[in-house]
């Protein structure tokens, strides 16, 4: 988020425009939270996860009254355009401000990687990366002891990072919950590793699978597969820590084609990846859908995992 937040100052003072940085989103536009920025104020900080900015869950950002502040606090400071950074709650509030007639364009920023109109949203990797190196951490251990390990990734809604994270590290099962599994269907692949001579299991849950890690490792405690289970929820230990190298070119292409886009009189769109190119979504088709995890990639990890 730090690189998008500097590629959209350092391209809005490149085209000769002033920029403000909003502090704790849409609640902190509500309260005035709105300081100018300058090209000093967004160095050093392309390397540090996080945001600078800051930022805050405000469901209250539904209610009209809310929006129409955030448009009167714009307005008393001379802001005229806004680019809004986040995942599908960021472009929910984008949508309806540009509904009530400011210049929006959004950039989607989740580790989720469920936002829809772009393959990827800037974090996705870095979280992607941070989860594999646990797992392969993990694998260590499991191997040592001969024990099967179900690893718990974040994704509320979206299988994206269980996913991804078990087809790159080789898990035998993954629960996500564009795809359910049963507990049995976990065992029989267990056993079956058990049985192929493997002396440990990874087994990724995504957060918004049917059955949580805890709560399949009891279903599984129950039932013989040759391994003996123990569970790791990895938490938001994947939404910190230094971007990785495509993160941030993703952030910082994201960055400047908001800001040249708005320049160019465009908006109410999400700018977003799609294949090598960068493309643009209207806000209100954003907003209304979610972008689920790829299936085939499901197929190619059952497929893998022998
Ligand atoms: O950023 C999205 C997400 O990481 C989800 O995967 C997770 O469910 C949620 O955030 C956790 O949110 P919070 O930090 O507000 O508990």
């Amino acid at each position: 988020m730090n690189a998008a937040v500097r590629a959209v100052v350092r391209t809005a003072l490149a085209l000769g425009l002033r920029a403000f940085g909003i502090r704790r989103a849409y609640e902190g536009l509500v309260r005035g939270e709105i300081s100018e920025l300058g090209a000093r104020d967004v160095g050093g900080i392309i390397q540090r996860g996080g945001t600078i900015l800051q930022t805050a869950r405000f469901p209250g950002f539904a209610e009209p009254e809310a929006q129409q502040e955030a448009l009167r606090q714009l307005e008393a400071k001379g802001v005229d355009a806004l680019v809004a950074i986040g995942g599908d709650g960021t472009m929910r509030g984008a949508a309806a401000l540009h509904q009530l007639g400011l210049a929006v364009i959004g950039i989607p920023a989740s580790i989720d990687n469920d936002v829809h109109g772009t393959d990827i949203s800037i974090g996705a990797d870095t979280a992607l990366n941070t989860i594999v190196a646990a797992i392969d951490k993990l694998r260590d251990t499991a191997s040592s002891h001969q024990r099967a390990f179900i690893v718990e990734t974040m994704g509320r809604r979206c299988g994206h990072l269980a996913l991804m994270s078990g087809i790159v590290s080789g898990a035998e099962m993954i629960m996500i919950p564009e795809r359910e599994a049963a507990p049995e269907d976990v065992a029989d692949a267990v056993r079956g590793a058990h049985a192929r001579g493997k002396t440990h299991a990874i087994i990724v849950v995504s957060e918004g699978a049917q059955l949580g890690a805890n709560a399949l490792k009891e279903r599984l405690d129950g039932m013989s597969t040759g391994f003996d289970f123990r569970v790791t929820i990895l938490g938001h230990v994947q939404r910190g820590g230094s971007p990785g190298a495509w993160d941030r070119l993703l952030a910082a292409r994201l960055g400047v084609a908001a800001v040249e886009r708005l320049h160019r009189g465009e908006s109410g769109v999400m700018v977003g990846l799609r294949g090598r190119e960068i493309a643009a979504t209207e806000l209100a088709e954003v907003a209304s859908r979610q972008r689920p995890a790829d299936l085939e990639y499901y197929r190619m990890a059952r497929m893998l995992a022998t």
